[in-house]
């Protein structure tokens, strides 16, 4: 009997990353699977900024930003709340609301959140607006194998994405860092002036995999 031993190769399909400075990713369909995985092999935090640039038209509670590891669904979430009118801030499953009145659709938003586990306080910079320091988690860090996706809540580990909280519209420019960023150091993301990129997750420089539906556009440029 004849065996034949085939030799396997694995090729690993790790995404090279990819500059998409003037680049968008539009997410155009309100769907349960559209997304963009963004990949780090950093994990163990122990203070986390994530700053984004949303636009959207959309009504209905969407996320903005997800992140969980295999111990917390909701270890670092950005997540709209519609009738409520918040934003909800979340780091190591708990949460904090913060009242949003400014959350003005069909227009590009700032948004950043800042955790870090010493003080165990998390803010909301809103168009470079600073909230007031909300207490959520102290003294234990956000571990184990990171999963972070745009699009869509990861509810759990394993993916079972909600339609109804799902993004639909325009994202850009998310940066997530591994402490917590000075207000000079926010303002200078607000305003798009020099800053240094997220060292966790760098738009310039984005390893990702996109899911469905989701296209990269080119930032368009007001025609005066
Ligand atoms: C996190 O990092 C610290 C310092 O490097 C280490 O002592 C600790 O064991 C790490 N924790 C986990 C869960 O990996
Ligand atoms: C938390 O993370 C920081 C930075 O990675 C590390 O220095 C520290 O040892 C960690 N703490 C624990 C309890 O793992
Ligand atoms: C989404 O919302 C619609 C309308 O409110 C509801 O009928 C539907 O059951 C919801 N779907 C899920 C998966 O929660």
């Amino acid at each position: 009997m004849k065996v034949l031993l085939l030799l396997v190769m694995l090729t690993t399909c790790a995404a090279s990353p990819q500059d998409l400075s003037d680049k968008i990713f539009t997410f155009p369909l309100r769907t349960n699977t559209a997304r963009v995985k963004l990949i780090t092999s950093r994990e163990n935090f122990s203070a986390v900024t994530v700053c984004l640039r949303s636009f959207t038209d959309n009504t209905r509670d969407h996320i903005l930003f997800s992140l969980a590891t295999p111990s917390n669904d909701y270890d670092f979430l950005m997540l709209r709340q519609a009738i409520e009118n918040t934003i909800d801030l979340y780091s190591r499953n708990n949460v904090a609301v913060f009242t949003e009145p400014d959350y003005t659709l069909n227009t590009w938003h700032s948004i950043c959140s800042t955790w870090d586990s010493e003080s165990g306080l998390v803010q909301l910079w809103f168009d470079g607006q600073p909230s007031m320091r909300k207490f959520v988690s102290s003294g234990s860090n956000i571990t184990g194998h990171t999963r972070i996706v745009l699009g869509q809540v990861l509810d759990a580990y394993d993916g079972g994405f909600d339609i109804n909280q799902s993004f639909v519209g325009m994202l850009t420019d998310v940066h997530m860092w591994d402490h917590v960023l000075s207000p000079c150091e926010i303002q200078d993301y607000v305003q798009e002036l020099n800053f240094s990129p997220g060292n966790v997750l760098n738009w310039r420089a984005l390893e990702f995999q996109i899911v469905d539906k989701v296209l990269i556009e080119n930032k368009k440029r007001t025609c005066y």
